[in-house]
């Protein structure tokens, strides 16, 4: 059975975009593959973070996976830095891997800009930490969103040259992607959703909530009155309908808007309904799994026990190959 490894940062609430970009992906994947769901703590903590708040956000993620639909007894869920053979594979990776590389990374060079007093090693070495998460575990699949693309590229890169210095040892692994791969920001539409801004709606966000993040959402920019004609692929609410309404409903609000038979917020009235009745069951799930937070726990225990197994005979492998083990 192929693998599957993915992963993401336990650095606050999911929200749609990581839903639509990857975690849908993820609940499909589980009934084929043999799969790795890991929570990347060490990659969380390569920009400003709270100690006092990681905890929280590694059992707030935990249980967003399984309220998403990952189920324990298929797919292996686990916190990278339970299985130390990540950083260890990190070492070795880096050892093959020019720094010019990694500088030409898009998130680097966003992340630097974002937070310029903490521009740290760990950082720029990010991608390698993902190529160690993947490879460890030979994974040949990762479901990722499209930011995530150039990093997965590397990995193959580093992948193909590490078999070629040192003999076959890491296949190469391919990114799949949903058919959203990249929501965008409900404030910024040029901009990518991310956990960071605040604006994005949670997976966890009450009806009211979300209602009260689409009214204020930016809608194609030529309807400035309710009577203005609009064009709906020029509409980011249009963008997230096709992920939530059915055909009628997508017509319909596609028809209105290009002929100014509905206003903005009609349209978004329909895709707020829509949004929370498919969010309803991952609400409730994590409400019952918040009301059990030992069983998420020994989840995790079990998951790290799992994953150490393969990455342990992985990291062996290497280094037998790079000549280390005597
Ligand atoms: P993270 O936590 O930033 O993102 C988690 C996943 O959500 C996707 N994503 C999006 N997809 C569509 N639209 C968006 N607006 C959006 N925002 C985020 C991301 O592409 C990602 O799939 N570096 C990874 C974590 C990681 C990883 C790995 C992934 C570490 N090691 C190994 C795969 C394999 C990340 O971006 O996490």
């Amino acid at each position: 059975m192929k693998r599957v490894f993915s992963g993401m940062r336990p650095s606050g609430q999911l929200h749609i975009g990581n839903y639509l970009g990857a975690l849908k992906n993820w609940v499909e994947l589980q009934k084929k593959y043999d799969c790795f769901f890991c929570i990347v703590d060490y990659h969380a903590i390569t920009t400003p973070f709270k100690p006092a708040e990681m905890k929280r956000n590694i059992l707030e993620l935990a249980k967003s996976y399984l309220a998403s639909g990952i189920d324990p007894k298929k797919s292996v869920i686990f916190i990278q830095s339970d299985v130390s053979e990540h950083a260890e594979l990190t070492w070795i990776l880096n050892t093959i891997t020019p720094i010019g590389e990694l500088k030409r990374m898009t998130q680097f060079k966003e992340k630097s800009k974002q937070y310029p007093g903490y521009i740290n090693i760990a950082l720029l070495d990010y991608p390698v930490l993902m190529a160690a998460d993947i490879l460890l575990y030979k994974a040949e699949i990762v479901p990722v969103g499209e930011d995530q693309l150039q990093h997965l590229e590397l990995t193959r890169t580093i992948a193909r040259r590490f078999n070629k210095i040192f003999g076959q040892t890491f296949p190469e692994p391919k990114a799949i992607l949903t058919k959203a791969p990249r929501v965008m920001s409900l404030t910024d539409p040029t901009k990518k959703m991310s956990k960071t801004d605040g604006e994005g709606i949670a997976l966890i966000d009450s009806k009211e909530t979300i209602w009260k993040k689409l009214s204020t959402a930016v809608t194609d920019p030529a309807r400035i009155k309710r009577t203005d004609p609009g064009e709906p692929k020029k509409c980011n609410i249009y963008t997230l309908h096709q992920s939530f309404s059915s055909k009628e409903e997508l017509d319909y609000v596609a028809d209105g808007c290009r002929k100014a038979k509905i206003g903005c917020l009609e349209c978004k009235k329909i895709l707020a309904e829509n949004i929370a009745k498919e969010l309803a069951p991952f609400r409730k799930k994590y409400t019952e799994l918040s009301k059990n937070e030992d069983l998420v726990y020994k989840i995790l225990v079990d998951g790290a026990k799992r994953a150490k197994k393969i990455a342990s005979q992985t990291l062996i492998e290497v280094k037998r190959k790079i000549g280390l083990l005597i």
